[in-house]
């Protein structure tokens, strides 16, 4: 007699989040001196650009008293103002170094900061549990700002989903057939470069409305790249910096480009067309649970490479083995 595993629930089995670089903005949205409160990683954080024009990330609460800093706070100069009682941090370390009224600072007054950088638009935050520096640089991409070209479009989806089982997807042909009406599951094959970090996908999709080829690059759970060429000089590429807000709902933030090429012939299309795409996986996503230990068949060799890649984003090999 086969004993079947009982129906996991969404809060019994889902992962921690992986370590990497996250998108919380996009750099056009942050203006000098403005401050906003976020929430990523199930965590509160404030977001700030200061007078020199960086980008600040830090937990968002005063160890003074506890006022959010992301609402009402201020930025003096390099600085973060709580709007309390006007108790003043470094962007550069968090550290408290102004108290309006007292001119013993304590040690202790100071908040955690986030390694964040700014790049191809974005910005980005380091997560790892333990708030080491990032082991690795975010990818430079040079089509976007390319004149060949178009300027970028974006979207953004809130989707109840944890952020790895988004970036599965890309690993995943066959829900091509299933989920987004391709008329067979297109021959595909993932490699991982000598890094072991940079993972790819590529499919033949002769069967898709629009037939082409898509490569997609994972770059690590934050940061996908997915180029879909119909032809020469007739390409569009997808960027997908996701922000996990929790463990059940990540911000996905797209931006699209396609070539100058196509730009009035088809591009409008492609757009609308990839942006339609994620009304057939939002149902999948929305409902379903994460599967820690999934039962694969001899035919998911993509999914089980995609497993195996996804295991060095998490801390310890205990983490490791329950999670992937
Ligand atoms: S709570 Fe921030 S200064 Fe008092
Ligand atoms: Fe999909």
């Amino acid at each position: 007699m086969s004993i079947v595993e009982a129906c996991e629930s969404k809060t019994n089995a889902t992962p921690n989040f992986p370590m990497g670089w996250f998108s919380v903005a996009r750099s056009h949205e942050l203006l000098v001196g403005e401050v906003k409160a976020i929430k990523a990683f199930d965590r509160d954080l404030v977001l700030y650009r200061t007078r020199s024009g960086r980008v600040a990330v830090q937990d968002a609460y005063c160890p003074h008293l506890g006022a959010h800093l992301g609402h009402e706070g201020r930025v003096i100069g390099e600085n973060i103002r709580c709007p309390f009682h006007g108790w003043q941090f470094g962007a550069d370390d968090g550290q408290c170094n102004h108290i309006p009224y007292c001119d013993e600072i304590p040690t202790r007054a100071q908040i955690r900061t986030w390694h964040s950088e700014e790049k191809n638009g974005e910005a980005y935050v380091w997560f790892h549990p333990e708030n080491t520096p990032p082991q690795w640089a975010l990818p430079d991409l040079p089509e976007l700002g390319d004149p060949n070209w178009t300027s970028p479009r974006y979207t953004e989806h809130l989707v109840p989903a944890h952020v790895q089982d988004i970036c599965e997807n890309s690993c995943d042909p066959v829900h091509f057939q299933f989920v987004h009406n391709n008329n067979s599951i297109p021959d595909s094959v993932v490699t991982i470069d000598d890094d072991g970090r940079t993972m790819h996908l590529h499919s033949e999709m002769v069967d898709a409305d629009v037939p082409g080829h898509l490569h997609a690059t994972t770059y690590s759970p934050g940061f996908a790249m997915v180029r879909n060429t119909y032809g020469p000089n007739a390409e569009m590429i997808m960027y997908n910096s996701p922000q996990p807000i929790d463990q059940h709902t990540t911000l996905m933030r797209w931006t699209l480009i396609v070539r100058r090429e196509i730009e009035d012939l088809a591009g409008d299309d492609v757009m609308k067309g990839i942006i339609a795409g994620i009304s057939d996986d939002y149902p999948i996503w929305a409902n379903k649970v994460h599967k820690h230990r999934p039962v694969f068949c001899k035919a998911d060799q993509t999914l089980v490479t995609f497993r195996k890649w996804v295991r060095q984003f998490y801390l310890t090999s205990e983490d490791k083995r329950e999670i992937a």
